[in-house]
């Protein structure tokens, strides 16, 4: 009997999660005769009646759609099965609402593309069913735990990079301080490899202790040896030990750019890339990176596996169990390769002037 798996995305969504839908789509049909259920909107497509899921037609799926930012299935990063919220304010488990809903898919499988948070949620919902369950990695932030690579980093570092790019002409002709305050959740993934590409002459991200006294003198010593302008990337989660410094709702960049005006006498500006970052074209690397997991994804419910994550680790598609991924997150390693090279380029990270 021919047999079906199911695929959904779910949390925030990123670029490359239609090339991943593809992948696996594909793989399912050309590999194995098998076919693909796209269910909606993350996990709130299995609470709709009937599910919110459709065929995934392989004559749909031309290489457009792996071009395509978003993903066509729609995705959630609100509303915990486990803890949903209801419209009169109360929290209610909606899980079991959800396992029938996948009952009602009669699936083989089901794949679910998610971050870290994403993974945990789904592995706890299908652990009282008997249907396998692979995730693959996606997330800009990534930080998902035995992977050195999510689907949506590399878009979101290339589009980090081009702001930088793009601050550093507008800033030397002003003689301004630059700041780019980037994404990536409790993590300085984004930052600390944009800064590094885009030249960036200060970087600061939550795993290194930094003071504001340093950058200042950075910016300082920059200015006595004729630079007008710098360019700084700040990562949102960088000042989690001076939260009590900052006021109202401005974000970490704004406050940086108006204390760094106070202290330098320098003009600085704060632009907060925010969504920009998730929706795009992905590059090469997300698209290959979306092809490589979906097709192993497919391939390990093929071989009856299941509970396990797809990953990238030193230049390998590999898979680990997702026990080993769920409940943790991978942050930079302050004395991992990006940071050494960082600091080789002179470039500050706040803990040294
Ligand atoms: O996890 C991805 C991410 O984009 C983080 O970098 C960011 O902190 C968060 O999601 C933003 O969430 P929302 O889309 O709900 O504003």
């Amino acid at each position: 009997m021919t047999k079906c798996i199911g695929i959904l995305t779910s949390g925030g969504d990123c670029a490359g999660l239609n090339a991943t839908i593809r992948a696996v789509a594909l793989r399912a049909h050309h590999g194995y005769g098998w076919k693909t259920v796209g269910i909606s909107h993350g996990t709130h497509g299995l609470l709709h009646r009937p599910v919110a899921a459709e065929p995934l037609d392989p004559s749909r799926l031309d290489a457009v759609l792996a071009r395509q930012g978003g993903t066509f299935l729609g995705t959630t990063n609100r509303g915990n099965p486990f803890a949903f919220p209801m419209p009169d304010g109360s929290l209610k488990d909606r899980s079991p609402e959800m396992v029938e809903g996948l009952r009602e898919l009669h699936l083989d499988g089901l794949i679910g593309v998610g971050g870290d948070g994403s993974l945990e949620i789904l592995r706890r919902l299908l652990s009282g069913t008997n249907l396998p369950f692979i995730g693959i990695p996606k997330t800009i932030d990534n930080d998902v735990h035995q992977t050195e690579r999510a689907v949506g980093y590399s878009t979101a570092v290339a589009i980090a990079t081009e702001a930088l790019d793009r601050l550093q002409p507008t800033g030397a002709s002003h003689e301004r301080v630059m700041v780019l305050e980037v994404m990536g959740r409790d993590a300085g993934h984004i930052a600390i490899a944009a800064g590094i590409a885009g030249g960036a002459d200060i970087v600061l991200i939550p795993e290194v202790d930094w003071h504001l006294d340093h950058v200042v003198r950075r910016i300082d010593a920059l200015r006595r040896t004729g630079r007008s302008s710098a360019l700084v990337v700040v990562a949102e989660a960088a000042l989690d030990s001076h939260q009590g410094e900052r006021s109202g709702d401005a974000s970490i960049g704004e406050w940086l750019a108006h204390r760094l005006m106070e202290m330098t006498g320098a003009e600085a500006r704060a632009t907060v890339l925010g969504h920009v970052q998730r929706g795009a074209q992905p590059t090469a690397e997300d698209r290959l990176l979306a092809a490589a997991f979906g097709v192993r994804a497919v391939d390990l419910l093929a071989a009856g596996k299941g509970d396990r994550m797809v990953g990238w680790w030193n230049r390998s598609v590999i898979d680990v169990p997702l026990e080993k991924v769920v409940g943790r997150s991978r942050t930079v390693d302050p004395d991992g390769a990006l940071i050494r090279t960082a600091r080789a380029l002179g470039i500050c990270l706040g803990d040294k002037g």
